[in-house]
């Protein structure tokens, strides 16, 4: 089961926080006494949530604006759309991240000509 450690205090409150793994990111959320991590990944179009705002508690996509509830992680308009979640541990200072399978990446398909598209 892939696993990240990072100290509590290297995650910025109320600021979308992006770790990579193998070159697959999650975004951490630190809100309020509550921390919170997702597949850096939005459900609408793949835009990374971590390049998105937090405020009172809703993570704003920067891609169209959809809005997550931060502890429920649910799409605010749609709530059967929700982020995915990763394991979450706070153990004293050190934060622990644990998923089960590998974070998604947006495929890109190539064109016979080598040409990527989304
Ligand atoms: S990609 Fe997130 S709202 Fe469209």
């Amino acid at each position: 089961m892939p696993r990240i450690e990072v100290e509590l205090a290297s995650v910025p409150k109320d600021t979308p926080h992006r770790l990579e793994y193998n070159g697959m990111g999650i975004v951490v959320i630190r809100s309020g006494h509550n921390i919170h991590a997702y597949h850096d990944v939005c459900p609408h179009a793949s835009w990374r949530l971590s390049d998105g705002e937090v405020v009172n508690g809703i993570l704003e996509c920067p891609g169209h604006g959809w809005q997550f509830d931060v502890t429920s992680s649910r799409y605010a308009s749609v709530p059967a759309y929700c982020l995915k979640p990763v394991s979450i541990t706070v153990l004293g200072e050190i934060v622990r991240l644990e998923w089960i399978e590998p974070v998604c990446v947006p495929v890109r398909s190539r064109s016979l000509h080598g040409e990527a598209s989304a």
